[in-house]
């Protein structure tokens, strides 16, 4: 039987990417405190791991929104569950996100963000899934070129399973998922 699924970035690499993206913004937010604001719940465990990576004076904010429409395909039509509580005005922002597929979701929040008169916006993103993009959009800091496939783990998720999974897995056989949620053996880490 063919695999469903298999790593795609092991959690030894994530943890080097995420380390040089802590850097990199470090370097480039010297004498300023940014604001982190992630998008629940599949942006927490990168911001978890970023934040840690960066040797600045910061803030973290959290936002979570729903989309219309199947889970697995945005629409770019976004409703606002939970919302900054910073008042933004002035500040410099990145916006960590897990994932730019379409660009639909970031492009509406990272417009959300600059009408509150931010000194800057930036997107952070972990998996830069080009292949796929609707709207003209590039994060500034983005850790992987992603293939167009559907990926889980590390705080992606398959109707809200595999978020936990240390690593981040490329499923081959989406239908197999669909018919059975989980399909998708815990599959040994390559570290
Ligand atoms: P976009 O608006 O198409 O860029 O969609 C971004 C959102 O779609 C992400 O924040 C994820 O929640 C979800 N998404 C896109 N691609 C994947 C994937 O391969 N696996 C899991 N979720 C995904
Ligand atoms: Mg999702």
């Amino acid at each position: 039987m063919a695999e469903v699924g298999r790593v795609l970035f092991g959690r030894e690499d994530v943890r080097r990417r995420v380390a040089e993206l802590g850097r990199t913004i470090t370097g480039d937010y010297v004498g300023r405190e940014p604001v982190l604001v992630t998008v629940l719940k599949g942006g927490a465990m990168f911001l978890a791991d970023l934040v840690r990576q960066i040797d600045l004076p910061l803030e973290l904010s959290f936002m979570a929104i729903s989309r219309y429409g199947d889970a697995e395909e945005s629409l770019g039509r976004v409703q606002i569950l939970l919302d900054v509580e910073i008042d933004l005005a002035g500040r410099d922002v990145v916006l960590v996100e897990d994932i730019v597929d379409t660009g639909l979701t970031s492009r509406y929040l990272l417009s959300a963000l600059r009408a509150r008169g931010t000194a800057s916006v930036e997107l952070c993103a972990l998996l830069d899934k080009t292949a796929r993009r609707i709207v003209p959009l590039a994060p500034r800091y983005a850790g992987f070129e992603c293939p167009d496939a559907f990926v889980v783990g590390y705080g992606l998720d398959f109707r809200e399973r595999y978020r936990n999974l240390p690593d981040i897995l490329q499923v081959d056989d989406v239908d197999a998922l669909r018919a059975d949620p989980d399909a998708l053996e815990p599959v040994s880490p390559a570290v």
